[in-house]
């Protein structure tokens, strides 16, 4: 589901240069865009924010982004991916269906729109159970139905495709993005932020989020893991399909996929959850109990933030090094090195992602720092609750190198996931605290998340309920902590 409006220019310095391989196609970004039909809501509460929005411009090809540009089609709304996908350890190729529930976000009818897709090849396409004309280029698919959709109306979109997956890399923090091999043969996806499109056909921007079902076809020796509920695992003429499901929206680079050996372990856990743990049959037991913490944490951030968002929860650990660890959605993402003194390392961190960024999700990528820095801050929270220092104190601490000299909503900082949004974003959410006491700032969280869940979100959207909620002097704040490059020292 396509949501959102974004017209809040926040006055920032324009990007001094983005790092994606695809920013370099950069498109005019500031213009207000306006996404219609928000898309069912699991809130109760209906956010203040944007009147009835217009329809996008027709000629916007891509989703304005100031950070990462090329991205996705604002003139589409998916709501619903049903993908399947075969695929093999040791072999470098996938093939696969993608049916996508969709409809045009534009005032007239629409006569084509695109999906990204990056390496494999669509062989045909099905608009309504008609053949389209479909241009590929490089990292897109360009899509003419034989007649141009009706602006709101549901249409089905087939794509049926294959080829080799082509990751993308993040070159400023040396992580390939996307479809990889892990150390044994087998493949999993690290998607963010542009990754997903390597191995699916997808409206790849957060702005247009989504329900999954993603069904695995494997050979029978073979677990395939994804995001939500395990629903079936079927034995098919000597192979097995894994059917996994994500009811609650998502965004395309929380989307999850492994193949190869895991032990899964199912069992409940907190807050009424279902678990699931995807493990390499040979991580050692104190590997996995260092997972019991699960269940803590999501029951601290449920009791700090409100509900938690999902029924399904649990992780994955992929047989690889992986330099970082990934909120996917309802599983997050852990590599082999993530086992730091009886610790899996960014647990807690991840974990707060499902309320901040996955259920709550950033409009554009400049709006990064209402996943990082939030997440970092809901880590300090944990910490501070498990003895391990105060939030002042732990603000001090270690975390992501940043390279200095960013603020917080620089679009650079986000290009990069620069430490500004990441530690510098949760100094600034803990100075708007002290400003704003206790009781309104946790309302505030509280808020965020109850009013916004399944949808999203800008800076200014946050900015305009802290106004509503705290008495604090929110603009002053945001200029001093999140548009300044050297923000002051948080007291003693
Ligand atoms: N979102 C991940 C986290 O919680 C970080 C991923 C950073 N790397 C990347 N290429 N997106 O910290
Ligand atoms: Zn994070």
């Amino acid at each position: 589901m396509a949501l959102l409006a974004v017209a809040a220019t926040l006055g920032l310095a324009a990007p001094g240069c983005a790092t994606s391989g695809r920013a370099a196609t950069s498109t005019t970004t500031t213009t207000a865009t306006t996404v219609t039909d928000p898309g069912p809501r699991t809130s109760t509460t209906e956010p203040d924010a944007p009147a009835e929005p217009d329809a996008v411009d027709p000629s916007l090809t891509d989703v304005p982004d100031e950070v990462f540009a090329g991205l996705g089609d604002p003139r589409i709304d998916v709501a619903d991916y049903q993908v399947r996908l075969h695929a093999e350890p040791g072999r470098d190729e996938v093939a696969g269906t993608a049916r996508l529930r969709l409809a045009a976000t534009t005032a007239d009818p629409l006569p084509s729109f695109t999906l990204d897709l990056r390496g494999p090849r669509a062989t045909q396409v099905l608009v309504d159970g008609r053949r389209a004309k479909v241009s590929t280029e490089a990292d897109e698919l360009e899509i003419t139905p034989s007649a141009p959709l009706e602006p709101g109306e549901s249409t089905s979109v087939v794509i049926t495709y294959a080829g080799e997956p082509e990751p993308a890399s993040f070159p400023r923090l040396e992580v390939p993005v996307g479809w990889q091999p892990d150390d044994r043969g087998g493949w999993f996806t690290m998607n963010e932020p542009f990754g997903a499109s390597s191995w699916v056909p997808v409206n790849d921007h957060p702005s247009d989020k989504a329900t999954w079902t993603i069904t695995l076809d494997t050979p029978a020796s073979v677990t395939g893991v994804a995001n939500g509920r395990l629903r079936s695992r079927q034995a098919v003429a000597g192979r097995r399909r894994w059917v996994w499901e994500t009811d609650q929206p998502m965004a395309s680079y929380l989307a999850f996929v492994a193949i190869g050996d895991y032990d899964l372990v199912e069992r409940g856990g907190a807050e009424g959850t279902e678990v699931v743990f995807a493990f390499p049959p040979d991580l050692s037991p104190d590997e996995r109990g260092a997972f019991d913490q699960l269940d803590p944490i999501l029951s601290f951030f449920s009791d700090t933030f409100g509900p938690y968002p999902d029924d399904d929860a649990g992780a994955a650990v992929v047989d690889t090094s992986l330099g970082l660890a990934m909120e996917t959605q309802t599983r997050p993402l852990f590599g082999s090195d993530a086992f730091r003194g009886g610790d899996a390392w960014a647990l807690a961190h991840e974990v707060a992602h499902q309320w901040y960024g996955n259920a709550v999700s950033p409009a554009r990528w400049q709006d990064l720092w209402l996943n990082e820095s939030f997440a970092t801050y809901a880590d300090w929270l944990w910490r501070e609750s498990q003895g391990e220092g105060s939030v002042r104190e732990l603000s001090d601490g270690r975390g992501v190198p940043s390279a200095g000299g960013l603020a917080v909503l620089d679009p650079e900082a986000a290009a990069t996931f620069d430490g500004a949004v990441y530690e510098g974003g949760a100094r600034a959410l803990h100075a708007l605290r002290l400003e704003a006491g206790d009781d309104d700032f946790f309302e505030l969280l509280r808020r965020w998340f109850a009013d916004n869940r399944g949808r999203s979100v800008t800076t200014e959207d946050f900015l305009a309920l802290a106004r509503k909620v705290t008495d604090a002097d929110v603009d002053a704040w945001a200029d001093e902590w999140l548009r300044n490059p050297d923000p002051p020292e948080l007291p003693r």
